[in-house]
């Protein structure tokens, strides 16, 4: 199941890159998983299932270098979903043995960090990078690493199955797919 789920993505990645540019390097943009109602910490059971086998079972095949998430602002008024973006990266980057990067949020933060982070690491490797970001910021994501590309933030923000794949060479043209997570995505 999941092995063909693989070939699926790799599939749809592959047959978006060469109707255009020809494709980098791609780098993937998901956000956190299911988080409880109310501000509550942490991550639902659903969303606790993503981080734990469902994203794991994906990237894994994807040749991740660097995974980047975000950390909450000093007020603790933006980024608030940063902490359950980095839980959700957590069992990905023990999987595979990577670090996970942090840019901050919100006022006074170093608007470029995800661009900078990414491009520092891209000078060294030909790994591809994850950024793992609070679901309800995607707008500044998208705009820091230069790929609005059309893509709708609401959606971004509202369906957490959803992967952002951005070939650099073509930044105009981000693909989105499902994850496609056995039981929890898609129609019942
Ligand atoms: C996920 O499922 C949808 C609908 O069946 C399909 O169009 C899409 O290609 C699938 N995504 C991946 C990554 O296989
Ligand atoms: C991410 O979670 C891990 C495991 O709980 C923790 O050790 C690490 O400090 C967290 N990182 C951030 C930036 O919150
Ligand atoms: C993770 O970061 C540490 C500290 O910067 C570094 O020494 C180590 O090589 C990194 N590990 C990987 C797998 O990149
Ligand atoms: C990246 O790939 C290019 C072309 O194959 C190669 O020349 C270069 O050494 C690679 N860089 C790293 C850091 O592996
Ligand atoms: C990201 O960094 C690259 C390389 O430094 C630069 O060319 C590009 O303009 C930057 N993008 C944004 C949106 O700042």
């Amino acid at each position: 199941m999941r092995l063909q789920f693989l070939q699926l993505l790799l599939a749809a990645l592959g047959s978006t890159a060469c109707t255009s540019e020809p494709a980098g390097i791609p780098f993937y943009i998901i956000s956190n998983g299911e988080t409880p109602s109310l501000g509550r910490p942490g991550l639902t059971p659903i969303g606790k299932q993503r981080a734990e086998s469902c994203i794991p079972a994906i990237f894994s095949g994807l040749n991740i270098g660097l995974i980047i998430t975000c950390t909450v602002d000093r007020d603790g008024e933006e980024g608030l979903n940063c902490a359950a973006a980095n839980e959700t990266a957590v069992p990905l980057a023990t999987a595979l043995g990577i670090n996970i990067s942090t840019c901050a949020t919100g006022d006074g933060a170093d608007d470029d960090c995800p661009n900078n982070t990414l491009q520092n690491f891209r000078k060294n490797s030909n790994q591809s990078v994850l950024f793992v970001w609070d679901s309800t910021d995607m707008e500044d994501l998208i705009e820091n690493v230069d790929t609005d590309a059309g893509l709708d933030n609401d959606q971004l923000a509202l369906h957490p199955d959803l992967i952002v794949t951005v070939n650099p060479n073509d930044l105009e043209n981000a693909g989105l797919t499902s994850m496609n997570c056995t039981g929890i995505d898609g129609t019942a």
